[in-house]
């Protein structure tokens, strides 16, 4: 029940993102592999977050397409040889690979450019919602979100002393858990609604994805994830599950889960969809 609900807003959203995609040219091919094959979990949170508020996914494919965009940019450029050097990625060759480093660098550039057309489109809503959208996603992508959390996931390779579990947790809000943050809190910014109890669930399911994403680096079947496993270890990368051990790793993870959950109280039973979310962040084996 829930996966089909994932999966059909997955392909709600990959529709509205083809749909925007150039046609011919150099860039069509290589953005098209790029945002195809995901799971689709970030705009699917903006979908569902969204329609418990009583918007429908019409209007919320928009910003759910563009923050889908800017995920597929990140996992381009962090597969780059510069970053995680990863060859393979939704089961498929990264894009480097199968193009060029050249390519995969113009593809993230061209799908950042493209997310904060989609977020901006009239279909999306009053001109003062849209900027809102607009201006939260920067902020989430960029210096102070995502960009920020691979800038301190990648000096943390070659960090004398290891992270400490405030620096592992600062670094995993940026590079994961600011689009999923942004994602949940999307609906919000659409209805016109107090995003706080959304930001809260945002914020535990964020830090919950990537332990079960770092979990997963040890535990997980490359076959079923898609990607190469064991590769975080060998790269020194600074982890929940590099600090505190598997157990204790997940124990967390099931902890922030609870704590999703928690923040979804206001909305009783509306939210029971996303509540099935944050359970399938931990349970997922992909
Ligand atoms: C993988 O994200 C990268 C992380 C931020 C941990 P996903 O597991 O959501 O990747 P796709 O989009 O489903 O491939
Ligand atoms: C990637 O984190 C996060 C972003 C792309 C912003 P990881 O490096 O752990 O993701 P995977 O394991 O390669 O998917
Ligand atoms: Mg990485
Ligand atoms: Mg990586
Ligand atoms: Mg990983």
């Amino acid at each position: 029940m829930f996966r089909a609900r994932l999966a059909e807003d997955a392909a709600l959203v990959r529709a509205c993102l083809l749909d925007a995609l150039p046609r011919s040219g150099p860039m069509a091919d290589p953005m098209a592999y790029a945002v195809t094959g995901g799971k689709g979990l970030r705009g699917f949170l903006v979908i569902e977050g969204a329609r418990m508020l009583g918007i429908e996914p019409d209007g919320a494919c928009y910003p759910a397409a563009a923050v889908e965009a800017i995920h597929a940019y990140s996992l381009v450029h962090d597969d780059l040889p510069a970053m995680d050097d990863d060859d393979l990625r939704r089961g498929q060759p990264t894009l480097h690979r199968k193009w060029d480093e050249a390519t995969a660098i113009l593809v993230g550039d061209a799908l950042q450019s493209l997310a904060f057309e989609l977020v901006t489109r009239a279909e999306v809503g009053p001109a003062e919602v849209r900027v809102t959208l607009a201006r939260t996603l920067a902020e989430a992508a960029g210096a102070r979100g995502m960009v920020l959390g691979q800038a301190l996931d990648i000096a943390a390779e070659s960090a004398a002393e290891p992270l400490t579990l405030d620096e592992i947790i600062a670094l995993q809000a940026g590079k994961t858990g600011a689009l999923i943050r942004w994602s949940a809190t999307a609906g919000a910014f659409l209805a016109g609604e107090n995003p706080d109890p959304l930001r809260r669930y945002g914020e535990a399911l964020g830090l919950a994805f990537q332990i079960a994403d770092d979990v997963l680096d040890v535990e997980g079947d490359a076959g079923k994830v898609g990607k190469a496993v064991g590769k975080d270890a060998e790269a020194g990368k600074a982890t929940f599950v590099s600090l505190l051990g598997l157990a204790a790793a997940k124990t967390r993870a099931a902890e922030l889960v609870d704590e999703a959950c928690e923040a979804l109280v206001p909305y009783g039973s509306d939210a029971d969809t996303l509540r099935e979310a944050a359970r399938f962040v931990i349970a997922r084996d992909a």
